[in-house]
């Protein structure tokens, strides 16, 4: 029993989100008290258990929005540690807006059909995309609002594989989320991708973006002020590239226009020591482990991808990105620069950086280069790693409002309801 308690509680914990777990658990109670009669049910009967399940649920939503508008009091007093959620929810992170919670709730209940559920609970995903929607309608509220224009939405920063494209394609001309990219330069914001894809040439960005790329060059509605609003953090937070409108193309942006005061300050000692041991701990563990695989060493990052013909199953990926992450955490030259160890869901990375200073280095960018002063709050990173161990896009949170989708489709949707909520207060 002990052993079956740690394997589920404590080595399984970086799998689970802290937060979107304890809603789980609150809702669970008016899920199984309204779980009523087995047999005989009249459609009267159905009609007064559901709008009863949708009130209760409603309830629990409007009770956590305002816990939520404790917590951000209390982080802004310096003391988030003593907020009533963080006392029932050790592990939870800042919020950089409030989140209409209830809202957001009725929104997907007409989707997801929740309240109308009686023999599935309200799930993880269900939770998940609650939370994403709240922060959307969040942004566009602010966006919209007279007295919140110091943080209003201005960048939006999207992760590659699987938030854009699936693992390991492109974005093509024909991706159906290009039209809803277009729309959102077209409304003035900045557009970063900020990924783990980490290439010294622009044109390798090319090879994967081509469709976004390309729309932007041929859009009759972008201004050419709005064309140069998309930019490309690769490699997490190594090389920044710009779409600049006379080449028609992304080009390279200098690093010391970029780099944040504090990578500025790393030791390359570290860095590339750092890289030497994540190397020979990969090379080690695929010996140890028998995995097919091959360790590819980079300037900034090394990994393991499949042998040709060969396709590494989740659980030595797993294995593989728990082992070296936690040798990392305890290297004395890790501990003195960034790095981050994931689960690219056919390969494990080691890349020096995160994705909290590619966010970062592109908000202060801007605020040098274009004198736009953008906020956490004003920016919104979208990603499918959200998982606090083994996941790139984590790191993420500490930088910006974030929306966790699990694949192109749920970018797309996403993107859909953020453009509609931004054109009209009416639309939400
Ligand atoms: P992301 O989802 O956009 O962050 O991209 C992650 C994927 O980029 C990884 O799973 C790899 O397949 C790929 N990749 C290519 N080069 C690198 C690199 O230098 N570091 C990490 N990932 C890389
Ligand atoms: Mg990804």
């Amino acid at each position: 029993m002990t052993s079956r308690y740690r394997v589920e509680y404590s080595l399984k914990s970086h799998r689970r989100d802290g937060l979107i777990e304890w809603i789980k658990g609150l809702l669970a109670t008016p899920f199984v008290l309204y779980a009523v009669k087995s047999n005989g049910i009249s459609s009267v009967d159905e009609l007064m258990t559901n709008s009863e399940a949708r009130r209760r649920y409603a309830e629990v939503f409007h009770d956590l929005e305002v816990l939520i508008q404790d917590h951000i009091e209390m982080a802004s007093a310096g003391t988030p540690n003593l907020s009533r959620l963080c006392q029932l929810v050790p592990s939870v992170g800042v919020f950089f807006t409030k989140l209409p919670l209830e809202k957001a709730y009725y929104i997907e209940d007409e989707r997801r059909s929740i309240s109308k559920r009686r023999l599935v609970a309200p799930s993880f995903n269900d939770i998940r995309l609650i939370l994403n929607t709240a922060q959307i309608l969040q942004l566009a509220t602010n966006f919209h609002s007279a007295r919140h224009q110091h943080e209003k939405l201005q960048l939006v920063t999207f992760d590659g594989d699987i938030t854009l494209y699936d693992d390991g394609r492109n974005l093509d001309p024909d991706s159906p989320l290009l039209p809803y990219l277009l729309q959102l330069l077209e409304k003035g914001l900045y557009i970063g991708i900020v990924t783990a894809a980490g290439y010294k040439e622009p044109e390798k960005y090319y090879g994967r973006l081509a469709g976004l790329i390309d729309g932007i060059k041929t859009s009759k509605k972008l201004t050419d002020a709005q064309r140069e609003n998309l930019l490309v953090m690769g490699g997490e937070a190594n090389y920044l590239y710009r779409y600049q409108n006379d080449a028609g193309m992304l080009v390279t942006v200098p690093r010391d226009q970029w780099v944040l005061e504090t990578m500025n300050g790393w030791d390359q000692d570290d860095i590339q020591s750092v890289l030497d041991y994540a190397e020979s701990g990969l090379n080690n563990y695929i010996q140890k482990l028998s995995v097919e695989a091959v360790v590819i060493r980079k300037e900034r990052g090394v990994g393991i991808v499949a042998k040709p013909g060969h396709k590494l199953i989740r659980e030595q990926l797993e294995e593989l990105v728990l082992r070296i992450d936690r040798n990392l955490r305890q290297y004395p030259a890790a501990q003195k620069i960034n790095w981050c160890a994931f689960n690219g869901g056919s390969d494990v990375w080691v890349d020096i950086g995160d994705k909290s200073l590619g966010v970062r280095a592109l908000q202060e960018f801007l605020r040098v280069n274009d004198g736009k002063d953008i906020k956490a709050a004003s920016t919104l990173h979208v990603g499918d790693q959200f998982s606090s161990i083994g996941a790139n896009d984590y790191a993420s949170r500490t930088a910006a409002t974030t929306s966790w989708i699990s694949s192109p489709m749920e970018t797309k949707n996403l993107l859909v309801d953020l453009n509609n909520y931004l054109e009209n207060t009416a639309n939400y």
